[in-house]
């Protein structure tokens, strides 16, 4: 048989190492090597026992076929997140067993998956969606005012695009405004984790189990929370999604807390710094081609390209993990059973075969059918919502906007899971 085509030491700690995430160019070519030498290749740690050996996908075509395989390629078995053992292990001793520290859509399989999914699916349709347009654009309009007031020279990120998104999922969620801030800071901990200035700690180089503590601290905090949720929610339904949650049945009885909670955490957490990335994405792209801006505001039809293109560019989700439920062949290597995958939309949604110049920002790319929102019975909920909320947020802008440029280099997050600016210094001129 074969070698089997294997990477460790610097080239393994680039894939799995979140500062090496906040350092995009370098990370992309990584990606590049790595995919046209070997294009389904196993992972192995410096030290026996730090994490599982994974195998990395990196190609468009091999991350579609897996996200599509349902069957063959699960996300319950083991942690959907690539994670070191220690933290596993925490996760383990925290949930009394389970890897999963939130049993959620992206923890299930078939056919529990689809029985959890349908509750909200519909909310989340573009039918739906309509109903909530009005609201989006006067949060938009308040967003951008509260960026014309700063202005001439502001940060983009803390005052447009970290809070905009949360705004909305909070709006269809029900939740108060005066709780946001709270909301936000908790998702800032589960998701920026890994980086000091994003997961409130100060602390730089945590270990494995500080950073599963502060996710865990994070995730008792929103459970708190929810439950509060769920109660009023329950008393008085107001037609809402967390209404839909606090309410809803699965095989003829309530949905347990952890499955409950679970849902309001992916909603809350999935809904916000995944859009917050893709819109600063967008932002920069702007930033760094006047052109292309006086384009776009001349010709409102360019926006949906610039939205689509933006996703495809920043790749907000980076990876997501499966593991295999039988043998199977993958780019000619035997994947055996209950081998670990890390799916890499990053790599897949640069990889030159499907895409012209991958890393250039095309906003007339045609056709653009990038991988961001993943594929498959686990493609995201919310891309209607955020194709929306990003284009109603670029119209507001466009309108009010004469120009932007940097005012200072932007900084990328330390994540290896959802990742993007964490800093986009703008100078702008409004009307
Ligand atoms: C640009 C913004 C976004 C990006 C790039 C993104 C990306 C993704 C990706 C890659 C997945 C996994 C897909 C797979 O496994 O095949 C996912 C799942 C999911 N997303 Fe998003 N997402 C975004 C915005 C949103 C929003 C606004 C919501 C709103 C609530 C949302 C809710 C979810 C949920 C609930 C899932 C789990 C679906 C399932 O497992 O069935 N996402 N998203």
């Amino acid at each position: 048989m074969a070698d089997v085509p294997t990477i460790r030491g610097d080239l393994a700690r680039a894939v799995i190492d979140p500062a090496s995430y906040a350092d995009w160019d370098n990370l992309l070519d990584v990606f590049d090597q790595i995919r046209s030498d070997t294009p389904v290749v196993r992972v192995m740690p410096d030290e026996e026992g730090v994490f599982d050996p994974f195998w990395l996908i990196t190609s468009y075509d091999d991350v579609m076929r897996i996200s599509k395989d349902n069957a063959t390629f699960l996300n319950n078995p083991r942690t959907v997140v690539f994670s070191l053992n220690e933290g596993i292990e925490f996760a383990k001793a925290m949930t009394g067993g389970s890897p999963h520290m939130v049993a959620s859509l992206v923890t299930f399989d078939a056919p529990v998956h689809m029985k959890y999914r349908k509750l909200t699916q519909e909310w989340f349709m573009p039918k739906n969606l309509r109903s909530v347009e009005a609201e989006i654009r006067s949060l938009a309009e308040a967003t951008v005012q509260r960026l014309v007031d700063a202005g001439p020279e502001a940060d983009f990120v803390p005052l447009v695009s970290a809070p905009y998104p949360l705004h909305v999922v909070m709006q269809i969620m029900g939740v108060p405004e005066e709780d946001e801030p709270r909301m936000l800071m908790l998702t800032q901990q589960m998701f920026g984790g890994q980086d000091e200035d994003l997961n409130q700690s100060g602390m730089a180089d945590m270990t494995p189990e500080q950073i599963t503590q502060l996710v865990a601290g994070a995730v008792a905090d929103f459970e708190k929370y929810f439950a509060g949720i769920t109660a009023e929610k329950r008393a008085n339904p107001t037609g809402d999604v967390a209404s839909t949650i606090a309410n809803a049945m699965v095989d003829g009885a309530p949905l347990n807390d952890r499955d409950m909670m679970g849902y309001y955490i992916i909603l809350a957490a999935a809904g916000h710094d995944t859009t917050s990335a893709s819109t600063a994405g967008a932002m920069l792209a702007l930033a760094q081609d006047p052109e292309q801006f006086a384009r776009v505001k001349a010709d409102r039809s360019l926006l949906p390209g610039i939205v689509e293109e933006a996703i495809r560019w920043t790749s907000p989700v980076q990876h997501f993990m499966r593991t295999a439920a039988q043998d199977t062949e993958l780019g000619g290597q035997h994947i055996a059973k209950d081998d670990w995958l890390m799916i890499n939309y990053v790599a897949a949604n640069h990889d030159p075969a499907q895409f012209d110049d991958p890393r250039k920002f095309d906003a007339a790319r045609s056709p653009n059918r990038h991988l961001a929102f993943g594929a498959g019975a686990h493609q995201c909920l919310g891309l209607h919502l955020a194709r929306l909320e990003m284009r109603i947020l670029f119209e507001t802008l466009l309108d009010r906007l004469d120009s932007i440029e940097l005012a200072g280099e932007p900084l990328r997050s330390k994540s290896t899971f959802v990742g993007g600016l964490k800093t986009l210094p703008l100078r702008i001129t409004a009307s």
